[in-house]
This record gives C-alpha cells, structure tokens and sequence, in this order.
C-alpha cells in the first residue's frame, strides 16, 4: 500500500484506536527503534517520545544509541543531523518529509558561498572568519562549517561556541539565525560597534568594506517566523497584568523582547527554570504554544501564560501526528508505506560530522 493511501486509512480510523495501535507496534518492535522527541511536538506524539529534549540533548543522544532505526519526531534539520552522528547501518526515520524548518531555510549553501566569496575581496576569511552555523540549518551548512574551521551551536551552548570561534579567529560569521547570535553577543557584552547584519540578498551583505573590517560579528539575517511574533509590547501588558511575573523566552525571539525578559533560554532550560520556581511563580513564557501548554499541565501550582495575545505554533513540527508515527512504525515492520529515511550524502557527512563534533567536544 502507498504511504498516501494508508494515510488515507489511518485519518479515518478514530484517534483512541491509533493510539493502542502504536502502543501496540511499538512494544513488538522494542530494542529495534528509538523515538525521540523535540519539546514542540504535539502532545498525542510527544507521549511516545523514548527521549524527550531541546536540539543539543537530542543530537547527544543520537550520537550515543546504537539501535537500528530511529524515528525523529522534530524537523528535518534535526534528522540530518541525527543521520550524520549515527553508524550508516542506523536508520534515521522523519515521519512526514515535509516537515522542514523555515529558518533554516534562510540560508543555503549557494548563499553562503557567495558571502564568503564576497569576504575575500575584503580580507582572507579562512584566516580571519570562524563560520558558525546553528544547528537549525542544512547538513551542507554544517559541512561548510566543518571544511572552512568553523563549528555548529545550539540556543543551549551558542556562548560557549562563540567564546572558542573566536579563540580561533578574530570574526565570527554567523547563521541563519541574527537573533540568537546578536542575543548571545549581547550577553557576552559585545558592544552592538563590533556588529553588522549580513543580508544576502544585498551586494556585501549592505555592508562596506571598512564596515567588514571592524566588525567582529557578521549576523546572518534569518529569524524564525514562529519567535518573530513575540513582542516588547507583550512583555510589557504581561508585568502590569501580573506583577511579579517572570518572562522566560527562547534566544530566537528579537532582542527587543530579550532585553525585558528576566530569563533567556533554549527550550530545556526554560523547562528547568520552571520546575526551580518555587510554588504560586507567574511565568510568561514566549516559545512555541505545545511547550508553553505542557508546562502549564505539569506545574499546575506555577501560573503559566503564553507571552503572546497571538497564536505561536511552528506548523512544520505540527506536522507530525500520530498518523504519520504509525505508519513510520508499519514501514520498519515491513507492511507499511515508504521509510522516510533521511541519508546525508558521505562527502557532506564527513565536514558536517566534523563541525558537530567540534561542537560535542565543548562538553
Ligand atoms: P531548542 O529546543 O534547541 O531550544 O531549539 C528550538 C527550536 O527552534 C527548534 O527548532
Ligand atoms: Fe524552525 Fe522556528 Fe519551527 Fe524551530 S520553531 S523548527 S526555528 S520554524
């Protein structure tokens, strides 16, 4: 049967019976398949997430299992890399291949080429531009890190990835996403002089040569769309609705917001900061709506508000549902539709394995 068609099947099959028919498949295919989880998934599918956790913890614990498939419920960036620090006889399964990240998609290796290019009309990147690339961008990206001396970060180590770029060389060339660098920059107190944006679609970025000279940080200029709805003004309706409340929000919401927030954080660490509040702590909390709404479910006795009045859901992890899961399960089982195998090509696997593992190796 085509994936299409069994899909077909299971969205007319009600959902309490789809979800003991996972059970089911999953406990008969016990020590064949690891199922990990990023924190904004959906809660039907997040229940059956093996490990749960934010991209660096998920990209550990690729590195280190040893089972024959692994089905990543997260997006595709997050199977990529899965696939790259795996063993090529692991299988790394994305349940419905459509499901990308829009920042990621903000920089392509084409783009990045021609902005390196454009450096070493200015200076000699390879001897003065450490390229560091979030983690949340294409495999190609990361190999360009790995082949140019550069590295990947996640929201949960940019500061300690910035601090050894900049060990290696005197610039750092970041992307896809401005905010998390410029955020982590500011943190470390960067001054905002020693900053530029790169916007590709402009010749130089829109910087001058001398502009490129003096500045220690280029910032790609990529964002999330799903982070760019929180606003300033959200904090600030928030604090006068709810005096003592704690702002926690993600790295990749502007740095208007993070200026006012009381606490920044990948999405683990919010999740730690919560649960260290103690008991009757307001939170507003601006990531993705699943993660915001579980926390409002776990700590019953802690007030969690989303920051935003808007709804802020990053529909390409929507994506995958527990339709989609079983019929990863069937395809390993051998009586279903098509794997969804995520393969990184071996020329890109080797410089892209590099640039993480630089990034494993600060601990
Ligand atoms: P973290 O879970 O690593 O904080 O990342 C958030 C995110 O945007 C995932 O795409
Ligand atoms: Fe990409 Fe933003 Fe969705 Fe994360 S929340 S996967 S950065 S679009």
């Amino acid at each position: 049967m085509s994936t299409e068609a069994l899909l077909q099947q299971l969205y007319d099959t009600p959902e309490t019976d789809l979800i003991e028919d996972i059970r089911r498949l999953r406990a008969e295919l016990d020590g064949k398949v690891l199922i990990l989880g990023h924190h904004y998934q959906r809660e039907e599918v997040f229940a059956f997430a093996d490990v749960s956790g934010d991209s660096l913890k998920l990209s550990q614990q690729a590195a280190k299992t040893h089972v024959p498939y692994i089905i990543f419920c997260g997006v595709h960036f997050m199977a990529e890399t899965a696939d790259i620090l795996t063993a090529d006889d692991q299988t790394v399964i994305l349940p419905d291949p459509a499901a990308g990240c829009s920042m990621a998609d903000m920089a392509d290796s084409a783009q990045v080429a021609a902005c390196w290019k454009e450096l070493a009309t200015v200076l000699d990147p390879d001897e003065h531009v450490t390229p560091v690339t979030y983690i949340n961008s294409a495999a190609t990206l990361k190999a360009f890190c790995g082949e140019h001396g550069g590295i990947v970060c996640t929201s949960s180590n940019a500061k300690r990835v910035m601090e050894w770029a900049w060990k290696q060389r005197g610039k750092i060339l970041f992307f896809p996403d401005r905010h998390l660098g410029e955020n982590t920059a500011v943190a470390m107190g960067v001054p905002d002089a020693d900053m530029i944006v790169w916007d590709p679609d402009q010749p130089m970025g829109g910087n001058t040569p001398e502009a490129i000279k003096k500045a220690r940080l280029i910032l790609w200029n990529g964002f999330c769309s799903v982070h760019q709805l929180f606003r300033p003004e959200h904090v600030d309706t928030m604090r006068r609705a709810h005096p003592g409340i704690r702002i926690s929000v993600h790295p990749e919401c502007s740095r208007q917001v993070c200026d006012k927030a009381d606490f920044i954080g990948s999405t683990e660490a919010i999740i730690r900061d919560v649960a260290a509040a103690p008991a009757g702590q307001a939170f507003a909390i601006g990531t993705e709506l699943n993660l915001v709404n579980r926390l409002r479910l776990q700590h019953p006795d802690k007030p969690v508000y989303f920051l935003s009045p808007m709804v802020c859901m990053c529909s390409t992890m929507f994506r995958t549902d527990p339709q989609h899961l079983y019929a990863s399960l069937k395809a390993i089982r051998g009586d279903g539709g098509e794997l969804n195998r995520v393969v990184v090509p071996t020329g890109i696997k080797r410089w892209s394995k590099l640039a993480l593992q630089r990034m494993l190796d600060l601990g």
